[in-house]
């Protein structure tokens, strides 16, 4: 794989690890706490990372990461629509960020990661356009508790996947399916919500720094697996204008670009289309049969390196605006194959850079093996391991966590 070059980093770049809270916290009530995954398993106890977050932030310092995307989960700090903040949930984020600042580690938080509080669930989630101020609400509050620690913001984690999955696919709660004008308001009201969560931040950040703010874009590559089938092509086509070309018009499109400072990529690879079937292991074909047919998959979707560049030299020409790559990672049990995995995508990212887009950070998916959703903890996404047969849920280095440690100190590596 290497080539020789030493690929170096702007000076600056940040480095980071990325989590949710419904995926790591534990001790959660939102939509998810009842929520069996197909594993079996639930998110009730997770990582424990609510209690546990002093020592996972010491595992991030020791990997030598200069960054970290965390989320704040709403459903503890509000018990009702404009209600007042919960001080005491509030005052453990302000640990949690004194903890970080203390470790010299810059945090970006997510505003909104496919989960919101009971009340919200119970009037119809983001469906209901009632959802749109009270979340706004909820910025603002947060926003004045945290303005002086917090210059990165990250208000929604892909809509795009949130929507689909919720209201397409059926995989997350509510668990609809193919509910396509709800997929729509859900898109519609989070870009009302974003841009006028993103004027507050704007104007009310003072962390000693200009306030930045976007959202975290999934995009994933949608093509058929053979070129010349016109049905294939037709669903790659439909995919890829209702979650990448509509999503990206409601959040960015026209004057609505202004709200964003940066545009956060979360990019893992490509889905191809045989005979309509998505040809992915998270779709259920399992990755030795994909082997078969030349794609090179984790144990999620195929990995498309090269889209990397294409990507983010779209998105860097298209909006003008810096891009932080808010997540990539590979679920594999092969460390072999992840470090291949995240030197193809650096070594993209570094090509893509090389040629003018202006990224400005990495943040690896995930720090630690977590609750990954419908699939539960049979993805290994982590660069710990934790082990949760184990009550203590106590946390190992795996292979890969030393790789990426020796890229964020060098700053570099070689390619
Ligand atoms: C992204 C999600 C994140 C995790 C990774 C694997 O789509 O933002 O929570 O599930 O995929």
């Amino acid at each position: 794989m290497s080539n020789g070059s030493l690929l170096k980093f702007p000076p600056g770049f940040l480095w980071g690890t990325a989590t949710s809270p419904t995926q790591v916290e534990g001790h959660i009530d939102n939509e998810w706490t009842h929520f069996t995954a197909q594993d079996g398993g639930n998110c009730r106890i997770a990582c424990d990372n609510y209690h546990r977050y002093p020592e996972d932030i010491e595992w991030m310092s020791r990997l030598g990461t200069n960054a970290c995307r965390f989320g704040i989960e709403w459903s503890r700090l509000q018990s009702a629509p404009f209600a007042p903040l919960n001080q005491k949930e509030l005052e453990r984020y302000i640990h949690l960020l004194d903890c970080l600042k203390a470790k010299d580690i810059t945090p970006m938080v997510v505003l909104h990661h496919f989960s919101n509080p009971p009340w919200v669930s119970a009037a119809g989630g983001w469906t209901n356009a009632a959802t749109v101020p009270a979340f706004v609400d909820y910025v603002r509050q947060l926003v004045a508790a945290l303005k002086e620690k917090v210059f990165l913001w990250n208000t929604f984690n892909e809509p795009d996947t949130y929507a689909c999955v919720a209201y397409l696919l059926g995989g997350f709660p509510p668990q609809h399916k193919w509910k396509l004008g709800q997929f729509r308001k859900v898109i519609a009201h989070m870009a009302r919500a974003h841009v006028q969560a993103s004027r507050i931040i704007q104007r009310d950040g003072n962390a000693g720094r200009k306030p930045e703010v976007g959202i975290a874009k999934n995009w994933t590559f949608f093509h058929a697996y053979k070129r010349f089938s016109p049905w294939d092509r037709t669903t790659a086509f439909a995919c890829h204008y209702t979650f990448n070309k509509f999503v990206l018009d409601a959040f960015l499109g026209g004057g609505r670009r202004r709200a964003s400072t940066f545009i956060g990529l979360n990019y893992y690879g490509r889905v191809r289309f045989h005979h309509f079937r998505a040809m992915i292991p998270a779709s259920g074909t399992p990755v030795r049969r994909l082997n078969d047919f030349g794609f090179v998959c984790d144990d999620m979707v195929e990995r498309y390196p090269e889209g990397l560049v294409k990507i983010l030299s779209y998105l860097g020409r298209k909006f003008r605006l810096p891009i932080y790559i808010t997540e990539h990672g590979a679920a594999s049990h092969d460390e072999k194959f992840r470090e291949r995995d995240l030197h193809g995508n650096l070594a993209a990212l570094h090509g893509a850079m090389a040629g003018g887009v202006d990224v400005r950070g990495f943040f690896y998916w995930s720090l630690l093996d977590n609750f990954e959703w419908q699939f539960g903890y049979t993805k290994k996404f982590g660069l710990l391991s934790v082990d949760f047969a184990d009550e203590k849920l106590p946390r190992t280095m795996k292979p890969l966590a030393e790789v990426y440690s020796k890229i964020c100190r060098n700053n570099s590596f070689q390619g």
